[in-house]
């Protein structure tokens, strides 16, 4: 068990928010904040954002990932952006599976592993997410529902591809909501998830596994969160439209 494997990744989940002018003069406050980053620092953000974002992140240490992609290659998917058009920009990373798709946008565990499947194919790094219901964690069934997303979400994904691949536990109950998961809470399922690859793919797949926590993560609760042993950074929404705040957890996942 070493946390020293795996690399922390500090990524941003901008959701449906900022216009052009508003994500430039973002990420022009924040790239100075992180340039000493030692973590690894990512911008997810809308498409109408993605190029703006990869003009202004040339040559410094932010990578660039998009909310979501479709499955299919190419086609009649009115209103839809496929990986490959994605990896086409130079967009690295995607995120795949947030709970807001799959509640409000009818995303299933089946669909969730085809994104996943066109992601790698085109090239592209995934940011996959996983989480329990409050009504599910109430029931006790928080580590069965996290574990089965998990394994449906990797199904046809093979242990050198894995690494292409950061898992994201996000608690639904604590998205948006200012209910952290506590960091033992956190660092529980995290460490469930690692075992669920530890079976798949085997011990060291799992030691190297980057396994994120986010829901409300933020500038004042992140360094006890990252603390933790399996906690390998963090996806943070409403905490990264604000340079600082965003910086803040960054330096703490540096240390
Ligand atoms: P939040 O969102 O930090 O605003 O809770 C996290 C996420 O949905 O990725």
């Amino acid at each position: 068990m070493n946390k020293e494997l795996r690399r922390a990744v500090i990524a941003g989940n901008w959701k449906m928010n900022k216009t052009r002018p508003e994500a430039k003069a973002l990420i022009e406050e924040l790239a100075p904040l992180v340039a000493q980053a030692k973590c690894g620092v990512v911008i997810c953000v809308p498409y109408t954002n993605l190029q703006t974002a990869l003009d202004l992140t040339a040559g410094t240490n932010i990578k660039v990932g998009a909310e979501n992609c479709h499955w299919a290659k190419s086609g009649a998917f009115t209103g839809e952006i496929s990986a490959e058009m994605l990896a086409e920009m130079g967009v690295e990373y995607v995120v795949i599976g947030h709970s807001e798709r799959r509640q409000y946008f009818g995303e299933t565990d089946v669909t969730v592993n085809q994104r996943v499947r066109a992601a790698l194919d085109a090239g592209l790094k995934v940011i996959l997410c996983v989480g329990e219901l409050l009504e599910q964690r109430e029931q006790g069934i928080t580590e069965e529902i996290c574990s089965m997303q998990t394994k449906i979400a990797l199904g046809g994904v093979s242990e050198e591809e894995l690494k292409n691949i950061i898992i994201a536990y996000e608690p639904v109950w604590a998205i948006g909501t200012g209910k952290t998961a506590t960091a033992d809470q956190a660092n529980e399922v995290n460490g469930c998830i690692r075992g669920v690859i530890a079976k798949l793919y085997g011990e060291a797949a799992a030691q190297a596994m980057t396994v994120q926590y986010g829901g409300s993560m933020n500038a004042k609760n992140a360094e006890e969160l990252l603390s933790k042993e399996h906690v390998d950074g963090g996806l943070i929404g409403g905490a990264s439209l604000k340079a600082q705040d965003f910086a803040t957890i960054v330096a703490a996942a540096s240390k």
